[in-house]
């Protein structure tokens, strides 16, 4: 059974697409001579992914991988299974890896390994929040969207059990724990 949600809007639509823009403005320029290749984290960099790369004023290549991290619910399951990897090669190019959002770090950084391993000439990091209350892990995010402490996210690409990730805007969430039903009071 869904239990209750109680969600509250933490980013407007028109506050991310903003800050998209400046996202893109940035590694744009950043980039001026160069022709990176944007890597994709599914599912959660979605929206931000396909945002991101057509506000960009350079050429670029695209490609995604899929690193699950996360069983269900909130909670970590504290290993990092990579589930589809990169169709182009990336040895000798510009990595820009782009997350939807960095919690504990243990994703990024087991993934950041993984590319490392292939030989790119460099590997800099755009994630869209920047999650600090559970880091563990020492990471550089070089390119950051939003900054927040905790809680739980959703919407954007963000999901909680798989739902939620189609809304446009992005919220916290409570859930709302239901009292244990079918005693005998
Ligand atoms: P990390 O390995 O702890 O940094 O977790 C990263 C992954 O956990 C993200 O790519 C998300 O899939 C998921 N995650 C962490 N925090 C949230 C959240 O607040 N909302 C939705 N997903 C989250």
């Amino acid at each position: 059974m869904i239990s209750p949600l109680k969600k509250e809007l933490l980013f407007p639509r028109a506050v991310i697409q903003a800050r998209v823009k400046e996202l893109a403005a940035q590694i744009s320029m950043d980039y001026s001579d160069r022709e990176p290749v944007f890597v994709g984290v599914l599912n959660g960099a979605v929206f931000f992914f396909a945002d991101l790369v057509r506000e960009m004023a350079i050429p670029l290549k695209i490609d995604f991988i899929s690193a699950a991290s996360y069983g269900s619910g909130m909670s970590s399951s504290g290993s990092v299974k990579l589930t589809k990897d990169l169709k182009v090669p990336i040895e000798d190019k510009d990595i820009i890896l782009v997350e939807d959002i960095v919690d504990t770090g243990l994703t990024v950084t087991k993934v950041l390994k993984m590319l490392r391993e292939r030989g790119p000439v460099s590997i800099k990091i755009c994630a869209l929040i920047d999650k600090l209350e559970r880091r563990n892990m020492d990471i550089v995010i070089d390119y950051c969207g939003f900054q927040v402490k905790g809680g739980f996210l959703i919407g954007y690409g963000l999901d909680y059990n798989e739902q939620y990730r189609y809304l446009p805007d992005i919220y916290t969430i409570k859930i709302i724990e239901e009292p244990q039903g079918g005693g005998s009071e």
